[in-house]
Parts: structure tokens; sequence; C-alpha cells
């Protein structure tokens, strides 16, 4: 355990992270796919699987469909919660006690690192210094995947982070919802990432972002689009005038994905 790791409660709940998976599978097949020189055994690691390692397992397999030999590794700081989750490892599924100095053994490498629904109980300061940590352990063009979704994983908003030549790069901001409580910008509020968690307050510029959102729904919404996932759909394309970096793709909009790729990055 390092001087960043601390110990939290381990709740999750079958499918919670399920959205984030077709995300991935989607939009990241390349990533998922990649087999040369270190990439070969590149694993996925789950940093903080909690009290069951769903989650992990319904990833491993997700992500097997692409990728029938991927490596995949859960991470946990409760031993109780590793030694538990033993019963589900076999030749290509690890789990191993540790935090955020991930328990690599030599020669293995990591192409995908997800952490989610574990920084609650973290400082928003701290967490710069633990996206470098984890972000040190990816190839070079490997993602970090740090956020947080509510219990059932019906809303969901993430960080997504690249290593590049230069460090790793704060590449996009990730939100999703499946209709199934409406939809309306503020939905997202307090789900956001910890570092933005109480940051949608007015002088930050991630309420400019909510408020350009919220204006953008509204004009959605007079115009007719009533239903959550039309009004979401017409939100983004009207956001997308006002906000550089707001992708428009239609399988990200049918499926209730904004995609928020700032020019530059995503502000600190
Ligand atoms: C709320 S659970 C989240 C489970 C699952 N990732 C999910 O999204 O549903 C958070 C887990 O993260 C673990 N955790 C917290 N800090 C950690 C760290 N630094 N390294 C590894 N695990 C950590 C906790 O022990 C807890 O089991």
């Amino acid at each position: 355990m390092t001087s960043l790791d601390k110990k939290t409660r381990g709740r999750t709940s079958h499918g919670r992270l399920r959205a984030l998976d077709v995300y991935l599978v989607h939009q990241e097949r390349e990533l998922l796919l990649r087999s040369e020189g270190p990439w070969a055994r590149a694993a996925f690691v789950d940093v903080g699987f909690g009290e069951h390692p769903w989650t992990t397992l319904e990833s491993a397999e997700a992500f097997r469909e692409l990728h029938p030999g991927l490596p995949v590794l859960g991470v946990e700081l409760e031993s109780s919660r590793v030694e538990a989750a033993q019963a589900h490892a076999d030749a290509l599924t690890h789990f191993r006690q540790g935090g955020f100095e991930l328990p690599l053994h030599s020669g293995e490498s990591v192409r995908l690192i997800r952490a989610m629904n574990l920084l609650r109980g973290y400082r928003p300061e701290e967490v710069p210094g633990i996206h470098q940590k984890l972000g040190g352990a990816l190839l070079e063009g490997g993602l970090l995947v740090e956020g947080s979704t509510d219990t059932p994983g019906a809303i969901l908003v993430t960080h997504l982070l690249r290593r590049v030549p230069e460090g790793l790069s704060r590449e996009a901001l990730l939100f999703h919802t499946d209709f199934s409580r409406g939809f309306a910008p503020v939905l997202f509020r307090d789900w956001m990432p910890r570092d933005f968690r109480r940051r949608v307050k007015p002088g930050e510029p991630i309420q400019t972002f909510f408020s350009d959102w919220t204006a953008a729904w509204q004009e959605a919404r007079e115009a007719g689009h009533t239903e959550p996932p039309e009004a979401f759909r017409h939100s983004v394309f009207r956001l997308a005038s006002r906000v550089q970096g707001i992708v428009t793709d239609a399988w990200l909009l049918d499926h209730g994905y904004l995609l928020w790729k700032p020019p530059g990055g995503v502000f600190p």
C-alpha cells in the first residue's frame, strides 16, 4: 500500500459497467486487438474490483469476444476480496492484492486500465497523482478509464486518459445514460469523476459546459424533441455548435453516449 491508497467500501453490482464495456468494444476495438511486440500479452487491468469481481468477469467476457486470449488482471486493496475472487481465476484471469502501484510481474504489460467508482474516498487534489501513477503502467497508446456510475450503471461519467509520448493526455470525457431515469444534463452532475464532482458551480469551466448543454437541451425540447433519447440526441447536436470537440457520431448518439474531446485535452 502506498501513501495514495485508502481503504474504501466495496459495493458493486452485476452489469454496473456494461455500458462502458459496450463503448470500449465499439470505440476502442483497435486498442483491444493490438498484438504487435509487447501488445501480444498486454492485459486489461481492473483496479478496485470490489467485494465481488463481477464487473471484471463481465468485462473479460465482453473484451474476449474480440480478443479471446486477452489477459485480465483484477487488483484490490482488500486481501479478503482478492482471496474470494481466486475462485474465478484461470490461466488468463488473475486477481492480485495491490493499489495504484499495480502489482505487475516482470515482463507483463498493460493496454487498458479501468478504475471505476473508487476515488470517492480520495481528495480531489490527490487525483492527478493517482492518474499519473496508474497511467505510468500503460504501453504508449494505452488507455486509463477513471470515473463514476450510479449503482445500477444507468448513469456514467468517466475520464479517458491516453498514454502519449509526453506522458498522460486528458483525452476526453465520456457521458452515458440508458434513459431509465429520463434525460436532462443535470442527471450527470452527481456522478462526475472525483476531480470534477464538487466543481459544477459558478466560475468553473465544467459549470460552463453544463450551462451550455442545459441551454441546448432546453432548445431541443422547445423544438419538440421531448422524449429522452431524442432530447439527448438533439441537445448534443446543438451543443456541438457551441462547444468544440463534441463528437456527433450516430452510433454514440443512438446508444446514449456523449463523447467530448476538447482540442488540447480536458482542462484540469
Ligand atoms: C465501490 S468498489 C467499486 C467496485 C467496482 N469497480 C465497481 O465499479 O462497481 C471500490 C473498491 O475499490 C477498492 N480500492 C480503493 N482504493 C483502492 C486502491 N488504491 N487500489 C485498489 N483498490 C482500491 C476498494 O477496496 C473497493 O473494494
